[in-house]
């Protein structure tokens, strides 16, 4: 039976220039590059201009991303941006990022749901897209944490970094089967009884600061292979696949711990999985593009090659994609 498909055409990321190592956040808070590499996985992160703004970054990726695809910006109905560091409190960023692309047609919206914000705008703009309601869409994936820190804490600005990832997403008619290219399944979950293990505390409506992060970093960790590892494994019920057939997990880069007790838990091959947070951190919603990016600049990615995607974030949300490439 003929259906549409959402085919992801391209990948495109940005990180700004200014590299920020262990050793450099050993001179602004009492750590050591020993623990944090111990603990996370994390060796450096990029760090965003104070003039450079989210947009900014999710303009570059979305921008290569377009390059790669053939697409003129005109021919994109639909801009989503996950984030959780919007330029301004409205409008959305994502509209900034339309505006700077060129689009004057379709919808152009944020998604908020942190860490696994793009997961949950990859299930959005697929459910747009299978519907007929727009043709091509742009997910963005764009964060400035670096600005929502407390830098006097070490427990978190360790962990975080800036960046941006886009890909761009067609509806395409397809057979119907798993062998289809395109995403195949999505999976998003949230339970806000969590919300006060990992949030922000501040916001234009309860306190009008922006407000800085909060985490209970080992419960987040207790809770992070668990949901995850669920998730993944309803994406591979849906579809029918082993683990073992998927040629490449591409997770949201928290730690590389909580990566490690899904490999275990999963029985997944470790050098299925793409790992990027050394360099970069946690980039939020930002990460799963800047991770796709990566494995497609070296050369992981064939046309036909099934993806698996994850995330879990504050909320907490979390969620997985599945999409032949
Ligand atoms: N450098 C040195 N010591 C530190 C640092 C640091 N950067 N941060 C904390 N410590 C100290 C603490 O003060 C504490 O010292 P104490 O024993 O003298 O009191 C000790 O290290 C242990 O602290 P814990 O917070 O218990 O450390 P833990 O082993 O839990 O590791 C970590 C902390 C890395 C945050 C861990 O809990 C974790 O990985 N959690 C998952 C959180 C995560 O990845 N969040 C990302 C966002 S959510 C997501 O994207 C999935």
């Amino acid at each position: 039976m003929a259906v549409i498909r959402s085919v992801i055409r391209s990948v495109g990321a940005h990180l700004p220039k200014r590299v920020m190592t262990n050793a450099d956040m050993m001179k602004i808070v009492d750590t050591s590059d020993e623990w944090i590499v111990e603990r996370t996985g994390i060796r450096a992160r990029h760090i965003a201009d104070e003039d450079e703004k989210t947009s900014d970054l999710g303009i570059a990726a979305s921008k290569q991303a377009l390059v790669r695809a053939g697409i003129d910006p005109i021919d994109i109905d639909l801009v989503i941006c996950a984030t959780a560091t919007p330029d301004r409190t409205f409008p959305a960023t994502a509209v900034t990022i339309q505006r700077a692309l060129g689009i004057t047609k379709g919808a152009a919206f944020d998604v908020q749901a942190v860490c696994s914000g793009f997961v949950y705008a990859l299930t959005i703009a697929d459910n747009f897209l299978k519907a007929g309601q727009f043709k091509r869409a742009i997910v963005v994936g764009a964060e400035t944490f670096s600005r929502i820190l407390d830098w006097n804490d070490r427990g978190t600005c360790v962990l975080f970094g800036d960046g941006a990832g886009a890909v761009v997403l067609e509806a395409q008619p397809q057979h119907g089967t798993t062998e289809d290219r395109g995403i195949l399944t999505t999976v998003i979950r949230s339970d806000g009884r969590f919300e006060d293990l990992l949030y922000v505390d501040g916001g234009p409506g309860s306190t009008k600061t922006v407000g800085h992060l909060r985490m209970n970093g080992r419960e987040v960790f207790r809770h992070a292979v668990q949901k995850i590892s669920g998730v993944i494994e309803e994406a591979l019920v849906m579809t029918g696949f082993a683990p073992d057939e998927i040629d490449l997990y591409v997770p949201h880069q928290a730690n590389k711990r909580i990566l490690d007790g899904v490999v275990k838990k999963l029985g997944v091959e470790p050098d299925k999985i793409v790992v990027t947070l050394d360099r970069h951190g946690n980039t939020s919603a930002a990460s799963i593009p800047l991770a796709l990016n990566h494995a497609f600049e070296a050369h992981k990615l064939q046309e036909g090659s099934l993806v698996l995607m994850e995330a879990m974030g504050g909320g907490f949300t979390w969620g997985a994609v599945l999409a032949r490439w």
